[in-house]
């Protein structure tokens, strides 16, 4: 019967290490979780979730608004951008929890829906990419400083991806000096836009 069963939590911390625990005793057995990474790192990967999720609607909104503004092309590349994103939080999400850290979801706030022109879309994707690369490095640092190999080996993937995503918007930027702004030009970036995602999609197939 239930009742006959006694819950017992403990708590046990140390600089590095939380374990925490609960069992029940009778018949006697104890499943003792042994967090893998700090509190710190744990909070830090937790809100990398959440910015990782926010690139992913952010990117949803960006394709969708490209795609009623009549940029097909952009509006397959940013689809395709907002599914990566997601496959990156999702990383996260199973490391944490492969560390005995559970990850956190977040609540996601509404991102920007409209834009003043794809130009100014694209520099809003460069800046989110800056800030989740900033806090990428942030991460990699506490790794460093706490001698956590596990995660600081996780992270390098991330910050190569980093140093794609940002060259990837920095390049299309470029393209509106090289081209330039009017319907036409933008008619060419939206093709290489396309061009990029199938290029993408192939690759990954
Ligand atoms: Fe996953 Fe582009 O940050």
């Amino acid at each position: 019967m239930r009742d006959n069963f006694l819950c017992v939590g403990i708590h046990l911390e140390t600089p590095n290490v939380i374990a925490f625990s609960n069992f029940l005793i009778h018949p006697p057995h104890v499943t003792l979780i042994i967090m893998k990474i700090s509190t710190k790192m744990k909070k830090a990967l937790n809100d990398q979730v959440a910015l990782e999720a926010a690139a992913s609607n952010s990117y949803l909104a960006m394709a969708s608004w490209c795609e009623v503004t009549g940029y097909q092309g952009s509006a397959n590349y940013f689809y395709a951008q907002s599914d990566e994103e997601r496959t990156h939080m999702l990383k996260v999400v199973h490391y944490l929890n492969d560390m005995a850290a559970t990850a956190t979801i977040p609540s996601i706030k509404a991102p920007t829906s409209s834009y003043k022109s794809l130009e100014a879309l694209i520099k809003t994707a460069l800046k989110n990419e800056q800030i989740v690369t900033k806090a990428i490095h942030k991460m990699v640092e506490i790794a460093q400083k706490e001698k956590d190999h596990s995660t600081y080996a996780f992270l390098e993937w991330f910050v190569n991806e980093q140093v794609q995503e940002e060259t990837k918007f920095e390049t299309i930027l470029q393209k509106f000096d090289l081209i330039g702004r009017d319907k036409l030009a933008i008619n060419e970036i939206d093709k290489i836009l396309a061009a990029d995602t199938t290029a993408s999609d192939d690759a990954t197939a």
